[in-house]
């Protein structure tokens, strides 16, 4: 009897071994989920949610529409990092032509936070409108009762009509917004950028929001921040208690210093960011900023990359887009950086790779391949 159960428990370790397929990361690799096949969450967003981490992301399919919303936002789930279960199409686009979210509008870097109080999963993502390119620069909204959706499309907004930022003086709210009025790029209009050129053109009909992440503060607080006034300054902007909306507080960071893809968290009470330049699809170097509020002021740390040449001018060839907080480890954060492919962009693969304080500062270094027990030496 002994034996025969010994055996059974044999058996299922070894089958529960080879489900588990992964026990590493290997950065930049091809990487199967649990149907073999690699998995599909561009730009991705995480939530861990019950013990159980959450990976949403940009469904890509191949070929030169393959960057469009064709499908929606995917979401895969994991216990360990390494091993990913699909749990199919979180947030699907639709198929009438009158929705904003049309089949064939642009979806990208969707993130997902849980709200305590409705018991409501709440997605925002960076939304464009289906044959208008880059213009439209909205955040939409999904909601779900269920972590893996389906999420309900809400709205798409450009947020913040008529509302300046608290951080922005009086002096300027009546200066010029004629944008045509400079050449571009030249000293003058960099200035007038940093001054708010593109936040009073926009402040009437709301602002820009592309690129975007959230962050929920241990009070419950939550913030939506997002590259704004054409890709030049990030607005952190709070958002309302249901995380349904912005409550209108939101201030300018780092302004005029073109930042796409920020990643937030938190360690020691302090506030980091991670973000990116603005070169489209090709990756630039890193930047990295300190806050003691996510509202700012935020004070840049520089390029967080430490490598080759060629390493920090390109992220490690990535362009960020989360930090995850490893359960049950105190002080251990993963980058999460996407490799963009454009010709074929549902080949683009992921960096993960753990975050280093040196000097208070968090740097990124390049690794073949890694585990969490890295965390523990430090
Ligand atoms: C860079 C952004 O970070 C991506 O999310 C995407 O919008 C590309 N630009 C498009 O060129």
């Amino acid at each position: 009897m002994k034996k025969i159960f010994a055996i059974t428990i044999l058996s299922l370790t070894f089958l529960l071994a080879c489900q588990m397929k992964y026990q590493s990361f290997s950065p930049g690799q091809v990487w199967l989920d649990d149907q073999n096949t690699h998995i599909n969450a561009h730009g991705g967003g995480f939530l861990i949610h019950n013990d159980t981490y959450y990976w949403f992301g940009e469904h890509k399919i191949a070929g030169e529409e393959g960057n469009k919303a064709q499908v929606g936002v995917g979401v895969y789930s994991s216990k360990d990092l390494y091993n990913w279960k699909n749990e199919g199409i979180a947030l699907e686009v639709h198929d009438d032509p009158n929705s904003l979210l049309v089949k064939g509008c642009i979806i990208e870097r969707p993130k997902v936070i849980y709200n305590e109080k409705t018991k409501k999963f709440v997605m925002w993502f960076h939304h464009e409108l289906k044959d208008r390119g880059y213009e439209a620069a909205m955040t939409g909204l999904a909601i779900s009762d269920n972590i893996t959706g389906p999420y309900n499309y809400i709205k798409s907004v450009n947020p913040h009509a008529g509302i300046w930022p608290t951080n922005y003086p009086d002096s300027l709210k009546s200066l010029s917004a004629d944008v045509d009025s400079y050449v571009r790029p030249s000293p003058e209009w960099k200035d007038a950028v940093r001054l708010g050129l593109y936040l009073r053109r926009d402040f009437e009909n709301g602002q820009m929001a592309r690129d975007m992440t959230l962050f929920v503060d241990d009070d419950g607080k939550a913030y939506h921040v997002h590259s704004s006034e054409n890709n030049q300054t990030l607005h952190v902007a709070e958002l309302t208690d249901d995380y349904m909306d912005f409550s209108g507080n939101y201030t300018r960071v780092l302004h005029g210093e073109q930042n796409e893809a920020p990643a937030i968290f938190k360690k020691d009470g302090k506030y980091y960011m991670f973000s990116s330049g603005l070169t489209g699809w090709k990756p630039n170097p890193g930047k990295s900023a300190v806050a003691d509020h996510p509202m700012g002021p935020w004070t840049a740390l520089g390029n967080m990359c430490i490598g080759t040449e060629d390493e920090m001018k390109t992220t490690f060839w990535s362009q960020s887009t989360a930090v995850i907080p490893v359960i049950g480890k105190k002080d251990a954060f993963i980058f999460v950086g996407d490799r963009w492919t454009p010709d074929n962009p549902i080949d683009g693969s992921y960096i993960f790779l753990p975050v280093e304080f040196e000097n208070q500062k968090p740097v990124l270094r390049w690794r073949d391949n890694w585990n969490l027990t890295f965390f523990d030496k430090n």
